[in-house]
């Protein structure tokens, strides 16, 4: 990597505090696209909306540039005090990458922000710099480099993001080969499961990214995610481990059948006639029979695929002569499926939060889902599971890091803003159930869309 250094010759024109938000919203985007892939709409704004901020401070100065100092950005031209921004999720992306230093000069294109983003959401390859990478991109106006030749030793990679990627394209590999060959890979999906089962394990970091997922309508997530929190119910249920693995992997093929519903229909966005509701409403069965004709799969995997839209009381579809109580496995799946189901339906300005949905869900208990393992799922992912991002009862936005049973309005938080809004240099930790007894006043006043905030809550886990 070059040894470049980069230097404002003279003070710049543009407000300290206007650069650190754009950096800031920068490495935000950064964060919440990471698990994108490049062309997804979400992605093209969060970089385009970046780009026209930046495009705006460099009418005004040639060049805008930081230094990464741990977990710390330093703006370069800026009195000390005033040039200070601390992202701790961004800072790992450099971190990885070697960077010490980075600039951007006036000119900087779009395709050259989509170039850093595409850098920073991998990690490199043997013998592999940044400034190499993004030059061999034709990328001129973004300058990346060392401060020095020590570079920086701890490399803290985000691991269930990278984690979660991993899977989801593994998810969409098993999804080709069922959409192409109809044939279904178990030593892929029995992979994959294993890995959700060793990180609830080691603790849990998975989880937290089911709901984080809000704008990503691919099956590939919703079949992860749906697996995710099955196996979670199983395993908090005392379930062992082989069970485990029948479970998950029963869960990650319950829509298989989706493969011979029209993708026109999978992606619309508003209400189904009743004519393509019939058609949806085929895939459970199709599903069940395609895994019957494949070797090595077993019988659950078979029964949940079929049940996983079967109510409680006996109704819902395929529609049955004489109406039974779905196996346990099917139950769990469907509460996973109708939560995750939730998360994807958006109104016409905001996203239910997971609070809403739990609410939404509890009008089924009993006649669409298992009264009891409702229960046990809402004690399981709390009113505000982690990752969740919350106003508390005195303005205050915070980030919900752990969750403890029965206690699901009070969970351990990170205060990430004051009062006004405005973003805390060293977020504070605050358990809600803890501080109860000293002040009565202190809770979440509600959950908060992250849409609707420049704070991406995975940075904070
Ligand atoms: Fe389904
Ligand atoms: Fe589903």
């Amino acid at each position: 990597m070059s040894q470049a250094t980069f230097r404002l010759n003279h003070a710049p024109a543009t407000p300290a505090a206007a650069v650190c938000d754009c950096f800031a919203r920068l490495f935000t985007a950064l964060h919440r696209t990471s698990l994108y892939p490049a062309d997804h709409p979400a992605c093209r704004d969060a970089v385009a909306a970046v780009a026209t901020e930046l495009a705006e401070i460099l009418d005004r100065d040639n060049t805008v540039a930081a230094a990464v100092v741990d977990d710390r950005l330093l703006l370069s031209g800026y009195p000390q005090g005033e040039n200070e921004i601390r992202l701790p999720g961004g800072m790992r992306d450099l971190h990885r990458w070697s960077i010490e230093h980075l600039a951007f000069e006036r000119g900087v294109m779009l395709k050259e922000i989509q170039a850093l983003f595409g850098l920073l959401h991998r990690r490199p390859a043997d013998g592999e710099d940044a400034t190499t990478v993004l030059s061999r991109e034709g990328v001129t106006h973004i300058k990346v480099g060392r401060l020095s030749t020590g570079g920086n030793a701890a490399v803290n990679e985000t691991v269930g993001i990278r984690l979660y990627r991993q899977a989801v394209e593994e998810v969409a590999a098993i999804h080709r080969q069922v959409g192409e060959h109809r044939q279904v890979d178990l030593g892929q999906a029995r992979h994959i499961v294993e890995a959700v089962i060793e990180d609830q394990q080691r603790g849990d970091q998975l989880q937290a990214l089911t709901w984080l997922k809000s704008h990503d309508d691919y099956t590939y997530t919703h079949v992860l995610n749906v697996c995710i929190l099955t196996v979670a119910q199983a395993r908090t249920l005392g379930m062992k481990e082989a069970r485990l693995n029948a479970i998950g992997v029963a869960a990650l093929l319950h829509d298989t059948g989706k493969c011979f519903v029209p993708p026109e229909l999978l992606r619309k966005p508003g209400k189904l006639t009743a004519a393509e509701f019939e058609v949806v409403k085929q895939h459970p069965a199709l599903g069940a029979k395609l895994l019957r004709s494949l070797p090595h799969v077993d019988d659950l995997t078979v029964l949940v695929a079929y049940e996983h839209h079967m109510r409680f009381d006996g109704s819902g579809y395929p529609e049955r002569a004489h109406p039974r109580t779905p196996n346990l496995a099917s139950r769990l799946c469907t509460i996973a499926d109708y939560y995750d189901a939730l998360r994807t339906i958006r109104s016409y300005k905001k996203e239910i939060t997971p609070d809403e949905a739990l609410r939404i869900m509890s009008q089924g208990a009993g006649t669409v889902l298992d009264p009891v393992l409702f229960k046990h799922f809402v004690e399981m992912v709390g009113l505000y599971p982690r990752g969740c991002l919350v106003q508390l009862t005195d303005g205050r936005v915070a980030v919900v890091v752990a969750t403890r049973t029965g206690f699901a309005t009070l969970p351990m938080v990170r205060v990430v803003t004051d009062e006004d809004g405005a973003l805390l240099s060293n977020p504070v930790e605050v358990d809600l159930a803890a501080g109860r007894a000293d002040d009565q006043r202190l809770g979440i006043d509600r959950a908060i869309d992250p849409n609707t905030v420049e704070i991406a809550p995975e940075a904070y886990l």
